[in-house]
């Protein structure tokens, strides 16, 4: 026998997908030639599967072995494809039967010793294999949890690849990995927006913001609670759906930030990048590509403290994922793309001291000052925000007052409630939230009153909206009318969008 083929997988976007390793053993100059994986790659595994196949105790046949991956197209990124390399290697060199080895599927880089290690993205892997009938997996111990969520698998967790070729020639079986109880999560005490006092007006706001997954800017003082605020929008959010929680948890595996024995992901994403974040940080890549935040907020919140101080090239390259809801990354012979639905919340001050427009000190800006503070975050990306929210400085009694405030339970419960409605009538087209509308769906969905009508073709003269722009102010007031229960939209739905769009960009940022 010197030709085997072994199962092994790998992940193409958020989805896993089955790899073929062929192996062909043939007289001719020793060597081993890996056909289909980038060259550094190529380089790294060659040398991890021959250390590793020695230092089990077996042999690396002294010929000619040729390592076909297939599909030949695809991009094969990681080191997942040591172990069923290592067995295809083995398998055609006699060393292991090639008819045991074809029944299962096998994930895992190979230390030098032999030793099997986890890899990010077997939740994805193992779904696929599921999907396709398969029946065992063979995945590094500490990978076995993951690869149990697929259900209907028999997973086998060998901590080295002696194991697996004593487990697959009958000297020691292997029993299958079993669930592990889940470990009990801690759980901190979330942050309630109950603790936020006063900002009614920024709590409307964001509640509305919530409800219909459209993208925020505050804008305030130092000290008067955006982030206090943006950090307890998780809080009121809705809940993932099933089918949510499944994208979400794949995300999360392939970035390899599941914990293990965490199950389906529940909340939705809040992630709070630092200026500092690169391009690849943010949309994802890399020689070994991985989601960037952008993915990692799909069906969450990505929060851009203090705006302005993020680099100019990285908020543009939001732009893309904000208009498509995903990202695409080009590579040396491929493009990847990746999900990006994200709700993006942003903070700043008005200006670079911070006190433009307050009541309570002097801003000591010179309107130079101002204006180049805000050009780097001017245009394209502010045309996306729909929702602008003042946060000013709280009047002495209202910090002082102690009127209990609204829990963010309460709130939520409303959210919930009128995400519930959005999903019911957008789920034909595929969404899940008003702000995800295009304009096809907004003609259909948006039916407006003869009030909102007259009030809405005045501001489209008086606010000179464009075409961008009023679907934006439709979408909002959707949102504002499910939030009150009415299928048409009111002319105070349309108002209080309107308000929305416009309060701070007339008055602070001019545009
Ligand atoms: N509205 C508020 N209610 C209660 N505490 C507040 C409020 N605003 C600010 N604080 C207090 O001030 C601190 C700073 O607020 P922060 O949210 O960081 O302000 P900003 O992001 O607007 O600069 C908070 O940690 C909190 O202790
Ligand atoms: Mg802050
Ligand atoms: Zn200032």
């Amino acid at each position: 026998m010197s030709f085997a083929q072994v199962y092994g997988a790998a992940t193409l976007g958020i989805n896993g997908c089955l790899i073929t390793v062929e192996v062909d053993i043939a007289n001719g100059l020793p060597g081993l030639d890996i056909v289909g994986l980038p060259d550094a790659a190529v380089k790294e595994s060659k040398e991890r599967v021959r250390a590793a196949i020695k230092n089990a105790g077996l042999e690396f046949p002294v010929r000619r072995v040729t390592v076909n991956l297939a599909p030949a197209d695809m991009r094969k990124d990681g080191s997942g494809l040591d172990l069923p390399i290592a067995l295809g290697i083995l398998a055609a060199s006699g060393q292991v039967d090639p008819g045991a080895c074809r029944r299962g599927v096998y994930i895992g880089e190979l230390s030098l010793e032999g030793r099997l290690r986890g890899i990010a993205g077997i939740m994805p892997m193992a779904l696929d294999i599921a999907a396709r009938g398969g029946e065992a997996v063979y995945v590094a111990p500490d990978n076995a949890q993951e690869a149990l969520y697929a259900g209907g698998l028999t997973v086998y967790a060998p901590v080295s690849l002696a194991e697996i070729v004593a487990h697959l020639r009958g000297e020691e079986r292997l029993a299958p990995a079993g669930r592990a109880e889940r470990a009990a999560r801690e759980e901190a005490p979330a942050d309630d927006m109950a603790e936020v006092q006063g900002q009614l007006a920024a709590k409307r706001a964001l509640e509305i913001a919530a409800a219909g997954g459209h993208n925020v800017l505050m804008v305030g003082p130092p000290g008067t609670g955006k982030s206090m605020l943006a950090r307890r929008l998780p809080s009121i959010l809705p809940p993932l759906t099933d089918g949510e929680a499944l994208e979400v948890t794949k995300i999360y595996s392939i970035a390899g930030l599941l914990r293990p024995g965490m199950g389906l992901m529940a909340g939705r994403p809040f992630r709070s990048p630092h200026h500092t974040v690169s391009d690849a940080g943010m949309i994802g890549g890399g020689r070994v590509p991985r989601p960037g935040e952008a993915t990692l907020s799909h069906h969450g919140v990505l929060f851009l403290d203090e705006l302005p101080e993020f680099p100019r090239p990285v908020l543009e390259v939001l732009r893309q994922p904000m208009e498509d809801g995903e990202v695409t990354i080009s590579r040396v012979n491929a493009t990847l793309s990746y999900p990006a639905k994200f709700m993006m919340v942003a903070a700043m001050n008005p200006c670079p001291c911070g006190y433009f427009g307050d009541s309570s000190r002097q801003c000591s800006c010179t309107p130079g000052d101002i204006r180049r503070y805000l050009r780097k975050i001017s245009g394209p990306l502010l045309d996306r925000i729909d929702i602008n929210i003042a946060v000013p400085r709280l009047e002495y009694r209202e910090l002082a007052g102690d009127a209990a405030a609204e829990t963010s339970a309460a709130i939520k419960a409303r959210v919930t409630a009128a995400r519930a409605v959005q999903q019911g009538r957008l789920a034909r087209y595929g969404l899940g939230a008003n702000a995800q509308m295009g304009h096809r769906q907004v003609k259909a969905t948006c039916v407006l009153d003869e009030g909102a009508q007259a009030l809405l073709q005045q501001a489209f003269h008086r606010l000179n909206l464009s075409a961008r722009g009023y679907d934006r102010v439709l979408k909002v007031a959707r949102t504002v009318a499910d939030l009150a229960g009415e299928e048409r939209i009111t002319a105070t739905a349309v108002a209080e969008a309107i308000h929305l769009r416009n309060n701070i960009k007339e008055s602070l940022l001019g545009v």
